[in-house]
């Protein structure tokens, strides 16, 4: 049957006919049915919203049904459509067909998906590590923009304008700066230090923070340079703040990294920001000291920058705080190169290695 033939008499026999009729086909229908999509054309085709049978059912019965005889097809309707719904039901719940199964089937026998566990990256952990020794001798955690001003990376810290000290930092400059002046230009910053005036313009003296990031250079890419790299910043100010107190602190943070029979040793060295200056060297950790490839048969490693806050820094602070004052006020800072520290702790003789994302390396660190 495809389609609802029109009604000649509505009396109760010629109804029980008429839906007996309906209720056998439905049953038929029913029994064929095997698989899903069997299923559904057998539901758009009696319950179907526009075309189906059920529909034209109501519209050509029960609406041209004389009022006497209302009640009597809206009972058979009901019950008829009652039928349908508990075929379907039934229907639905016998799932799917034995052809479907087997195109579906699941070989429980196959390995799973495997869902690798995260781990810290090398540098991360670095970094965190590095900070840990810091926060445990009472210093705070601070970050900074990596988008930064000419002022705070370069001028306050002591490169004045066109000063030959910034050619030591090959910046990479955001383009289309010009029209703003010089101090405000934007550039990605070329070291952490930036953040040791950040941290002065917000916060009287004393100051004991460590703060770890990423810089930017424009260096060729070789075994150990890299045009991104990560730095941590030092930056301890009070009254009376000495150069002795510099040298123990790094002292005890670079045996807390490396062991405590590594040794520490401070050259003369320059950075516009610190005055005095000293670059760090540790005991060879390879060798021990005694020489080798790694240490240029030298026994020392040359780890990181230093000093004394130069005044010229103070002054610039304390146009924001006053405190600041460097008669009154003396402090110490310090940078270190995250990449450099992780390959020497982790054995890694090329940077590259460290972002390339090769997961035969990073899988090493899981
Ligand atoms: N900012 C220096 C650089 O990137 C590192 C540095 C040296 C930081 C000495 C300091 C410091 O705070 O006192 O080369």
């Amino acid at each position: 049957m495809t389609s609802i033939p029109t009604l000649s008499s509505f009396d109760d026999d010629s109804l029980d006919r008429a839906f007996a009729a309906l209720e056998k086909q439905a049953r038929a229908d029913a029994a064929t049915l095997d698989g899903t999509e069997a299923v559904e054309a057998f539901r758009l085709r009696w319950i179907g919203r526009k075309q189906g049978l059920l529909n034209d059912v109501s519209s050509k019965w029960l609406k041209a049904a004389p009022p006497e005889a209302k009640k009597p097809v809206g009972e058979r309707f009901k019950a008829l459509k009652e039928l349908v719904e508990r075929l379907l039901e039934q229907s639905a719940g016998a799932g799917p067909s034995d052809a479907e199964l087997s195109a579906e089937a699941i070989d429980i026998t196959l390995p799973g998906t495997q869902r690798l566990m995260g781990a810290e990256h090398p540098i991360t952990r670095t970094m965190n590590e590095i900070v840990g020794v810091f926060a445990a001798l009472g210093y705070s955690v601070g970050v900074g923009p990596e988008v930064e001003t000419d002022y705070y990376n370069f001028e306050c810290m002591n490169f004045p304008p066109d000063h030959p000290a910034r050619d030591t930092q090959d910046t990479i400059a955001i383009a289309g700066q010009e029209r703003r002046p010089p101090r405000d230009r934007l550039l990605l910053r070329t070291h952490t230090s930036p953040v040791q005036m950040r941290t002065m313009e917000v916060q009287p003296p004393p100051v004991q923070i460590v703060i770890p990031g990423k810089v930017h250079r424009n260096d060729a890419a070789d075994a150990t340079h890299s045009p991104i790299f990560h730095q941590v910043e030092g930056l301890c100010v009070d009254t009376n703040v000495t150069f002795s107190d510099l040298k123990g602190t790094l002292d005890y943070a670079m045996k807390a990294l490396f062991g405590s029979s590594v040794k520490t040793r401070f050259f003369p060295s320059f950075f516009p920001f610190t005055e005095p200056s000293a670059d760090v060297q540790i005991s060879c950790i390879f060798c021990g000291g005694k020489g080798c490839r790694k240490c240029k048969h030298s026994g020392w490693i040359e780890l990181l920058g230093c000093g004394m806050v130069d005044p010229v820094v103070f002054a610039f602070a304390a146009e924001k705080q006053p405190a600041y004052d460097p008669k009154k006020i003396s402090g110490f800072a310090f940078g270190m190169g995250v990449e450099r520290i992780a390959m020497m702790k982790y054995g890694i003789s090329e940077i590259g290695q460290l972002f390339a994302g090769d997961m035969r390396f990073s899988g090493q660190f899981a």
